[in-house]
């Protein structure tokens, strides 16, 4: 394992910054995931830290040790890092076996030596048996873990994952997830996880690095990044999260605030110090609005589907017309029916230095 340290990582592509400015420290034998939408620079950030790619600004070292930047580029082979891509990348005319101990021949290993390290990868993978086997006579899971399993055998200080899963079926998917966290624990390699599934990565990473246009917004454990999003693009990207604006009456203590919503006077949970200025923005998540007859800000049903063990109501707050919010509901309630919404949870969102320049701006006007 290795720690990870990327400084003000840049990379352009003509004047299109595919990575801009990322800087982040990943501990040793951590399993970190880069999460964002296609085209925000996940597999340029991979392919930066295996070396692939050349930085066009910015430091990237591998315990404390520069491995690109400052006039350096190590390649690829001298990294130490094993690259996984979606694609698998076997070599079809190979067996299963051979495949594995390609990267072990192209080292010098041989013989017994190289015998043992091709068994143990195979079966830390469960795939002992499926050395004579070729690929193309597996199923997408299995080839997958040969992948791994070619992986294993290199000893790799750091493993790179490019949406390994994105070619699988959901339920294959699944115990996959079990196979990376056991392969994890066992090697207790150092891994960078790309997804834009944010389900899978909440799933297995130590912390989520949430990326969107070439820059990382937060980098939390998959918990924090639910409960605590940093600012509005991710409070709405986790978990389908709303962002609605509401009116701050003052911080109660170092983590909560009384806020005004939609009428009804409710306390939140904020960072210390967060609660200042009048108007905020709260994130909610589905489940913390809950309807009932009494309490809470009133509203209409608009839509309602049944789910079987509740119901999700789409409601108009009557304190703001044209907004509509999901609700958990323990029963189904006709459409147009009065219903009162109570909020269990809700986060203040820490405010933005462009927040405070357009309240300024308003105060001024
Ligand atoms: N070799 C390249 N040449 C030009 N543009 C590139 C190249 N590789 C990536 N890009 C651009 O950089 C951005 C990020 O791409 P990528 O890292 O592949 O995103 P992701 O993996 O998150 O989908 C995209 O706009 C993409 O078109
Ligand atoms: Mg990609």
């Amino acid at each position: 394992m290795a720690a990870i340290t990327l400084k003000a990582v840049t990379r352009r592509f003509g004047t299109n910054a595919a990575v801009s400015n990322v800087s982040l420290d990943i501990a040793a034998g951590e399993f970190v995931a880069l999460l964002g939408p296609s085209g925000c620079g996940k597999t340029t950030l991979l392919r930066l830290i295996a070396g692939f790619e050349q930085l066009s600004e910015g430091e990237i070292a591998f315990d404390g040790r520069c491995v690109a930047g400052r006039g350096t580029h190590v390649p690829p082979e001298e990294r130490n890092a094993a690259i996984v891509f979606q694609s698998y990348a076997l070599w079809p005319h190979m067996s299963v076996g051979e495949n594995v101990g390609y990267p072990l021949r192209v080292r010098g290993v041989r013989g017994t030596a190289r015998a043992e390290k091709v068994a143990a990868a195979l079966a830390a993978v469960d795939l002992t048996g499926f050395e004579g086997r070729r690929p193309a006579d597996l199923s997408g899971g299995q080839r997958q873990r040969v992948a791994l399993a070619r992986c294993l055998a290199m000893d790799p200080a750091i493993v790179l994952l490019d949406e390994p899963l994105a070619n699988l079926d959901v339920n294959l998917r699944a115990a996959m997830e079990d196979t990376f966290r056991e392969f994890h624990e066992k090697t207790g390699a150092t891994m960078v996880y790309v997804t834009h599934d944010q389900a899978e990565a909440m799933a297995m990473a130590d912390r989520v690095a949430v990326m969107e246009k070439g820059r990382v917004l937060q980098v939390s454990a998959p918990e924090t990044l639910y409960r605590e999003p940093a600012n509005e693009t991710v409070a709405r990207f986790v978990g389908n999260g709303r962002v609605v604006d509401c009116r701050i009456l003052g911080e109660t203590d170092g983590g909560h605030a009384e806020v005004q919503l939609f009428g009804a006077r409710l306390v939140v949970r904020c960072a210390p110090g967060a609660a200042h200025g009048r108007d905020g923005l709260l994130g909610l998540k589905a489940d913390d609005l809950v309807a009932g007859d009494a309490g809470g800000f009133a509203a209409r049903v608009r839509k309602a589907t049944f789910k079987g063990s509740h119901a999700i109501l789409e409601v108009e707050p009557d304190a703001a017309p044209g907004t509509i919010l999901p609700v958990r509901s323990d029963r189904m309630r006709p459409v147009a029916s009065a219903v009162q919404v109570a909020v269990t949870d809700a986060w203040l969102l820490p405010r933005g230095e462009a927040d405070d320049a357009t309240e300024g701006a308003a105060e001024a006007a």
